[in-house]
């Protein structure tokens, strides 16, 4: 028998929509009579809510548990969440003795009767991808980050040859038209000023005939909200009516997130990327015409299997081509059960090593250059936070950059500013007066 927890913390890895999922696995756990443990305290329940996309995910999370055992030899109940719980299932039980519960990515609306059944002994282990909608389980949503996270669409049918989320997350489902406005309506009552929607496969959310560029175009319509983004994006669903939102839509935010991968067309044919390169440079040429000024970024991986130099200069020089704003590069981590694991060629880490860091450095240089050509724009931000300093706000651009400023605007205000110098990572701006309304 364990005591009944008064206290929880829940810890989010990963990507966006596992840090979405935290919040309403925090939400749950106080709709339940629990409450958050203050930051650096100890807590009685800890919900490690995991990733599993790159390498060594398994054992990363087995330590984090591991290190949850106090000096005193006692230990929090342990729930073990998120992708690497939905990828070992009961084995998580046999390989820790820490961990009570196994919950995964559509099962954790049964959280509060799992902690139940832990305190009463049990180990219980809920990996099911049920057909009924887990948000209808979870609590009404009543606090919000200025800018807020709002998941849309889960799973991924694609099977790209490296990748673990379709299998740790199921088959693409759409949540219902009418929970995701009344979702994003509550978080505009409670405080949010831009909402990302978020799904793996976003912009493959439909219900009927509608897609993504309908939904964004009701959720415009909500007062109060003054931003919508969207994160992650196929190539494949980026449709003519999506990137016609991005022409019309004032609220609609001039940023695309859209993962490429690689530069080389035998390279993306291995991976099963359903695009070329030809066909990705197509749809942001149309993007583009819709919106001169969008800020572009995009996902590579460097070293898939059979990826020869050649390969990767050509990945380089989509990297200048396009002239990404942002892009996030990896290193290919072979994943077990996925067909590239089992490819022949595989690349050297020091190989995989030197072709990142070339990668890295041609980014920063696009990432420089296109903050540099943001220089004396007159625009707005979103403060999100303080910064470091008395008086200084950090904020988001349209473009999704950083802004340093120093104002007495408060977090959730949009005020306008003039950028005024950029770095790779950050710019900074200065107050405009604010317009009389
Ligand atoms: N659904 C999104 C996000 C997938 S995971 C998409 O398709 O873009 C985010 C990024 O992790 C991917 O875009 C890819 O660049 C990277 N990634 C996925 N699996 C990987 C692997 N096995 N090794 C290295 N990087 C990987
Ligand atoms: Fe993974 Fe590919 Fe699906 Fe993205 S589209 S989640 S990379 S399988
Ligand atoms: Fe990681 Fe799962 Fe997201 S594997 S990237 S937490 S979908």
């Amino acid at each position: 028998m364990n005591s009944v927890p008064k206290t929880f913390r829940v810890k989010s890895f990963g990507c966006q929509m596992n840090v979405y999922d935290g919040e309403r696995m925090t939400e749950l756990l106080g709709a339940n009579g629990m409450t958050a443990a203050a930051h650096g305290d100890d807590a009685d329940l800890v919900v490690l809510n995991t990733c599993h996309i790159r390498e060594k995910a398994a054992e990363k999370a087995y330590s984090e548990v591991g290190r949850l055992r106090r000096e005193d030899g006692s230990k929090p109940l342990v729930a073990l969440a998120g992708c690497v719980a939905q990828a070992e299932g009961a084995e998580a039980r046999r390989r820790s003795p820490m961990i009570d519960m196994v919950v995964g990515p559509q099962a954790y609306h049964r959280l509060p009767e799992m902690v139940a059944e832990a305190v009463r002994g049990g180990r219980p282990v809920d990996t099911d991808m049920p057909a009924i909608s887990k948000f209808d389980a979870l609590p009404q949503r009543r606090r919000a980050n200025p800018s807020a996270f709002l998941s849309v669409q889960e799973g991924c049918d694609k099977f790209c040859t490296y990748c673990v989320v379709p299998y740790t997350r199921g088959a693409e489902i759409s949540r219902p038209w009418n929970d995701i406005v009344v979702e994003a309506q509550q978080l505009a009552d409670s405080g949010a000023r831009e909402i990302v929607l978020l799904g793996q496969n976003v912009n493959a959310w439909s219900e009927g005939d509608r897609g993504l560029a309908d939904l964004i175009r009701a959720i415009a319509k909500i007062d109060g909200l003054e931003r919508i983004r969207y994160t992650t994006s196929h190539p494949m669903d980026m449709t003519d009516a999506l990137i016609e939102a991005h022409a019309d839509v004032a609220k609609l935010m001039p940023y695309l997130h859209l993962p490429v991968q690689s530069g080389s067309n035998p390279i993306l044919r291995a991976m099963n990327r359903s695009h070329t390169v030809e066909s990705y440079l197509a749809i942001l040429e149309k993007v583009r015409a819709a919106r001169p000024d969008i800020a572009l970024s995009g996902d590579f991986i460097v070293g898939f299997p059979g990826e020869t130099e050649e390969d990767f200069a050509a990945t380089l020089n989509l990297v200048d081509e396009v002239g990404y704003a942002a892009a996030y590069s990896f290193k290919y981590s072979p994943r077990p059960g996925t067909p590239a694991a089992s490819m022949e060629d595989q690349i050297s880490p020091d190989v995989m090593d030197e072709r990142l860091q070339r990668l890295q450095t041609r980014i920063t240089e696009h990432q420089v250059a296109f903050n540099r050509t943001s220089i004396g724009k007159e625009t707005e931000i979103l403060i999100e936070r303080k910064g470091r300093f008395a008086g200084q706000m950090i904020g988001r651009s349209p473009w999704l950059q950083s802004v340093h400023v120093e104002t007495d605007a408060v977090v959730g205000e949009i005020i306008p500013v003039t950028l005024l110098s950029a770095g790779p990572n950050s710019m900074k701006g200065a107050m405009l007066a604010k317009v009389a309304a």
